[in-house]
């Protein structure tokens, strides 16, 4: 009986969540559902053993922590549910765990993307904010943890775009790190002009058709001044400066600057590449700081690279803000527990301990000023201003269906089977449909 009347309490819910806008402001006028109608969040309560699920972890530090948290609470222990490497595999399966409500998730390692599709439709409950201490965090991470004014997970990773580039080469060619991208194509021409040089690719980001191509599209129109939906949640996709955008992207291909088999690159497969010594410039995020100078005979590149904003059309372009953040699942037990783990896992030790073995982005703003760090990672300073200069993606309740749309319409303008005239305009009338829905 209890059961029956849940599932319809949750069919109900389901429903009004699918008549919910897509695009929506960061006050989330346009959303509906997950505000718990003002005051305080509902207490969290159990305690026992409890899961992480997390997409699969290339730094390897993750189930350190993991371990020492075990080691000290032995009646709550934490196990990892590792999945997909991908941010579209890790969605697809959290979103099916919530849909059947199923118990067998705890703590959430969400794409900073998602939160509002899973506070809205109350798949992670609120979380109380005066229990933590937002204001030494980054803002724009804090923000993409709200939606409504309410907060619904800790931002725990942050994450912005870099250049990293090939210092060796541009060294011996004599150039300053490119601003814009004729800049880059130029220091390309000049650099596969050296010996042994000729072979090398110019430029790479991820363009296969998953969540990076969102974000390699969206920083591709930002920098050249456009923009996917404005401020108040309109699509406004089809502009000039968006065609600017995509366009060196396409013409990135058409000319082989950037090689053809970046069309399957994600993070990984383009990390392997820049360390292997193929590439001269590689858009990524700055886990790949530390796996590229690793002095175990993995990468070809240690000490020989160094990062820079990335390059725009007139001038330094600006990243899409990444980043991950920790949630609570509304059906799991022992949520005391997770609130706690939570707690842990982001404070500052671990946030700082975590920085020096993965050079993964904190959230922590103290982080960033510290001068042993600085001095261990010379690129914190421009990882912050990447950060906070970056530009959030569209925040939308069905934020699934939007970056489907994105996905699909710059891969198809990537590939040729479109224009990117075509493709804006086609994504430009997806996104309108989706947010008068
Ligand atoms: C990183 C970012 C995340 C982004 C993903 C795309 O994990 O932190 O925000 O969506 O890459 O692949």
């Amino acid at each position: 009986m209890m059961v029956g009347a849940r599932a319809l309490r949750g069919a109900v819910a389901l429903a009004a969540a699918a008549l919910l806008a897509a695009c929506g402001s960061d006050s989330g006028n346009t959303g509906g559902g997950g505000g718990g109608g003002g005051g305080q969040p509902a207490a969290l309560e159990g305690r026992g053993e409890i899961t992480f699920v997390s997409g699969k972890d290339t730094s390897g530090n993750m189930q350190k922590l993991i371990d020492k948290w075990n080691t000290d609470h032995p009646t709550e222990k934490v196990r990892i549910v590792e999945l997909p490497e991908s941010a579209d595999g890790q969605r697809q399966q959290m979103v099916q765990n919530a849909q059947i409500k199923s118990d067998a998730y705890t703590v959430l390692n969400l794409d900073v993307v998602w939160t509002a599709e899973f506070a809205a439709n109350r798949w992670v409950v609120e979380l109380p904010q005066d229990q933590f201490d937002l204001d030494n965090y980054l803002k724009p991470a804090v923000d993409t943890a709200k939606y409504r004014d309410k907060l619904y997970a800790l931002p725990v990773y942050g994450d912005g775009g870099l250049l990293y580039y090939r210092k060796d080469l541009l060294d011996q060619a004599g150039l300053q790190p490119p601003k814009t991208w004729t800049e880059l194509i130029a220091a390309c021409q000049k650099v596969r002009g050296l010996p042994g040089t000729e072979n090398m690719g110019c430029y790479a980001g991820q363009f296969e058709k998953y969540e990076g191509l969102t974000v390699n599209f969206a920083e591709a129109v930002q920098s050249a001044g456009g923009t996917i939906v404005n401020e108040d949640g309109t699509p406004a996709v089809n502009s000039s400066q968006a065609k600017t955008g995509l366009d060196t992207l396409v013409q990135g291909f058409k000319t082989g600057a950037i090689p053809q088999q970046a069309i399957t690159f994600k993070e990984e497969e383009g990390r392997r590449a820049f360390q292997a010594g193929q590439l001269l410039f590689h858009r990524q995020w700055p886990y790949q700081w530390a796996l590229a100078n690793k002095t175990d005979g993995s990468s070809q590149v240690v000490g020989k690279f160094d990062v820079a904003p990335l390059p725009g059309v007139n001038g330094p372009g600006s990243s899409s803000l990444g980043g991950h953040n920790f949630a609570i699942s509304a059906f799991a037990k022992n949520k005391a527990t997770a609130l706690d783990f939570i707690k842990y896992f982001s404070n500052e030790d671990n946030q700082r301990s975590n920085l020096l073995a993965t050079s993964q982005a904190p959230t922590r703003t103290k982080l960033y000023e510290d001068s042993e760090l600085v001095q261990k990672f010379p690129y914190l300073p421009t990882l912050k201003a990447s950060i906070e200069g970056a530009k959030p993606r569209p925040k939308a309740v069905k934020y699934g269906d939007v970056t489907a749309a994105i996905q699909e319409n710059a891969y198809a303008a990537l590939t040729g089977t479109k224009s990117a005239d075509q493709a804006l305009s086609d994504l430009q009338k997806k996104l309108e449909e989706l947010t008068k829905q």
